[in-house]
């Protein structure tokens, strides 16, 4: 029998401990094998291979064409990764709003064949049956809840969601409704900071941020709009950790210029 673990060092028991601490929970989306590797290294709590692969990666406007196998697809490449962080896998759109059986389905791919931690679905009360139906088959879900991208056809825009009393009223009893169910995290995309701290606040589970303000338990970004690789994206709540376009584009054209004026390769890259 192999001793090695299959578990990953950071757990959903772990995150629920990190909250109970106070200490702030960092994940950040990762799509290939190459990025969850340093990214993993560097000591990130949690890595989410978004459906945002659909943007960063893929180069659609929205997140709506991404399928389960593309998420297939990049879940296994972090998968083969990842060490220590605990990783969550977006269900696409279509995959699990039709029927609790359909996303069960989904789900139940996802966690064989990419071998990932947990899902996440984005909604409230009108995916609950799914919520629960995938949690009975022991498989853990993270919530998502204002913004959620794969609406963005029933939104039609990217703003700040919630802003309004009722629609902060339904998020408020969305995310009662996802911890009871079950759920061991919840995203909270966009919304108002002092909605989003109430919410955290409420909630026993850990709330991860994005354009949620410092009052959640966590915050998580799109690895290439913090890395600076996708440089027309730059909304208010986005810090930019580095100028990785930048470099690109300087090693980009550097290579050109050394191919063209046939300075590479010298005597010591050739055999
Ligand atoms: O797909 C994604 O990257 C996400 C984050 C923005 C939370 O859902």
């Amino acid at each position: 029998m192999s001793t090695q673990s299959t578990v990953r060092a950071v757990t959903t028991h772990r995150l629920l401990e990190m909250k109970q601490r106070g200490e702030k929970i960092s994940m950040l989306t990762a799509y290939d094998y190459s990025m969850a590797r340093i990214l993993d290294a560097a000591g990130i709590d949690v890595i989410l291979v978004g459906d945002s692969a659909a943007n960063v990666m893929a180069g659609y406007e929205t997140t709506v064409p991404m399928t389960l196998d593309n998420m297939i697809y990049h879940g296994r490449a972090v998968v083969r990764a990842v060490e220590r962080a605990l990783v969550v896998v977006d269900l696409p759109f279509g995959t699990y709003q039709g029927d609790s059986k359909q996303a069960l389905a989904s789900a139940i791919r996802i966690m064989k064949e990419t071998e990932a931690d947990s899902v996440k679905l984005e909604g409230g009360v009108e995916i609950i049956e799914s919520v629960e139906r995938i949690l009975c088959a022991g498989i853990p879900v993270m919530g998502h809840l204002g913004l959620t991208p794969q609406s963005i056809h029933k939104f039609g825009t990217y703003t700040v969601r919630a802003k309004e009393e009722a629609e902060a009223a339904k998020l408020i009893a969305d995310a009662h409704a996802l911890q009871e169910a079950g759920c061991f995290a919840l995203v909270l995309e966009k919304i108002p900071a002092v909605l989003a701290k109430r919410v955290a606040s409420e909630l026993t589970i850990p709330v991860i941020g994005i354009g949620a303000g410092g009052g959640v338990d966590g915050q998580v970004l799109v690895i290439h709009d913090m890395l600076g690789i996708n440089q027309e994206f730059s909304p208010r709540f986005l810090r930019r950790y580095a100028s990785v376009g930048e470099v690109m584009d300087g090693a980009f054209r550097s290579y050109i210029a050394d191919v063209k004026s046939g300075d590479f390769p010298n005597e010591k890259e050739q055999y």
